[in-house]
């Protein structure tokens, strides 16, 4: 059955795939802004925490369904249940929630190539303080530049996808990946002689215990899942290019390794950069569109930066597009045994149209009246229902699957096939049991507005 699917040619090229989709726009502004704002270095060790004791053994359970039945989420659940197991939905539910954060991903993602052609123009040096932050707001209302660099994304990611897992995303991910390590270690290096660096780090990694909340836990747990790509068969479906006899709990945790570290370097760069340069940390997407620029503006050798700066979060938006369009492409190509070109040109187009409400949502006339309708935009409303809901359920539904319904003999096996790291199992498993689904509950408790309703305040 998997003979022409495909697989990873080598267990590094899997390894730089599933960095590839963990490292993305998530690691380079939603994560330095969420350690300085909530609690520093006390933030930081609950995130590696999370990330080690949450987010890690639910990689390693979407890696093993994954290279287990070597199909994508849908077929994969179709494999291990009964016919028509209510978990088929389960795999039919990470198709959507791809569909859906692709969509609007690449919105933003476009938004970085907007600003790479600005650095390249020269515009930040010559224009006053005041005409950089305003180059923002002028985006958000050109419908035109949203779309186009929306679909010019979008046509990006299906031109890799479309290329196959070998040809297309394994060889893409060994260029961009190196690429982005190097670049973001040069300006890590440049950051270090700014003025702002002390600030910065005092600002990520000294424990501010004032700012530090209950609600810092569940951020941080949030965080930690959404920048690991889990809770929508990204990984699985990554997993199931993988041989059985390459190993799933060492790789996987390459994976966090990478996606860890990398974060880590952008909080390094993303902060002295702001503050040597006499500005707040803002919040959201203001932090690398409104002040990063000014800062690249004022700084000796701040053009040449600015490229190399939107060069990198455009490499790593990228190879996240890639494997959300992967999800959708391997999951038509493994139901209907389709060709992967048609899948990946029609569901390519379908997201792109999809996403279009999304490219309009900064603008006043269809943002605008969507936002005094609702609350939010369309753009927001589709970013909360697959980061605050889908991606959680998912990640709980596939510990639950594979902590409890999967057979233990299977289980155990498939753990321990390919691997040394085999003694492993016996911490993993009450991880994925208790520990994770915990977890998610207790963040689903919080978004639901159940804890207030009981009267706790997080
Ligand atoms: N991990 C990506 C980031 O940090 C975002 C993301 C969330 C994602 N879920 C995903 C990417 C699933 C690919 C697949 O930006």
């Amino acid at each position: 059955m998997a003979t022409n699917r495909g697989t990873w040619a080598s267990r590094l090229g899997f390894i730089l795939a599933a960095a590839g989709s963990a490292i993305g726009l998530g690691n380079i502004w939603r994560f330095p802004y969420a350690t300085g704002k909530s609690g520093g270095g006390l933030f930081f060790v609950v995130y590696l925490l999370c990330v080690l004791l949450v987010g890690l053994p639910i990689m390693m359970a979407e890696v093993l369904l994954g290279r287990m039945t070597q199909s994508s989420p849908v077929v994969a659940f179709r494999t291990l249940t009964r016919r028509r197991s209510p978990w088929i939905l389960l795999g039919w539910m990470g198709v959507l929630t791809g569909f859906l954060i692709l969509s609007y991903y690449s919105v933003v993602a476009g938004w970085t190539i907007h600003y790479l052609v600005l650095a390249v123009r020269d515009v930040f040096a010559a224009s006053s303080v005041e005409s950089i932050r305003g180059l923002f707001d002028a985006l958000m209302s050109d419908p035109v530049a949203n779309v186009g660099y929306h679909a010019l994304f979008m046509g990006l990611t299906v031109a890799v996808v479309i290329g196959g897992v070998q040809a297309g995303i394994e060889r893409w991910s060994r260029v961009l990946m190196p690429t982005l390590f190097l670049m973001l270690a040069a300006l890590v290096v440049y950051c270090v002689f700014l003025r702002g660096f002390g600030d910065a780090t005092r600002f990520v990694f000294a424990p501010h215990t004032d700012d530090f909340k209950p609600s810092s836990v569940l951020s941080a747990l949030g965080q930690s899942f959404y920048s690991l790509s889990l809770g929508m068969g990204a990984m699985l479906t990554y997993g199931s290019y993988l041989s059985r006899d390459t190993g799933i709990p060492r790789s996987s945790a390459w994976v966090a390794v990478l996606d860890t570290l990398i974060a880590t370097m952008a909080s390094l760069v993303v902060f002295p950069v702001t503050f040597s340069f006499g500005m707040e940390a803002e919040a959201g997407p203001g932090l690398i569109f409104r002040s990063i620029p000014i800062a690249f503006s004022q700084m000796t050798g701040g053009y040449g930066l600015g490229i190399v700066f939107f060069v990198l979060i455009a490499f790593a938006a990228l190879t996240s597009t890639i494997s959300l369009q992967e999800v959708v492409t391997s999951s038509f190509i493994d139901l209907y045994g389709w060709p992967r070109r048609t899948v990946c040109l029609v569901s390519g187009a379908a997201i792109f149209l999809f996403g279009i409400p999304s490219a309009l949502s900064g603008g006043s006339v269809f943002g605008g009246s969507m936002k005094a309708l609702t609350g939010k935009s369309f753009f927001d409303w589709v970013d909360h229902l697959t980061v605050n809901w889908m991606l959680p359920l998912g990640g709980l539904a596939i510990a639950i699957f594979t902590g409890f319904v999967l057979d233990e003999a299977v289980r155990k096996q498939e753990f321990r096939q390919g691997t040394t790291w085999g003694a492993v199992y016996g911490v993993w498993l009450p991880l994925l049991r208790y520990v994770g689904p915990a977890a998610v509950l207790l963040v689903f408790a919080q978004s639901s507005g159940l804890l207030r309703l009981l009267g706790i305040n997080w």
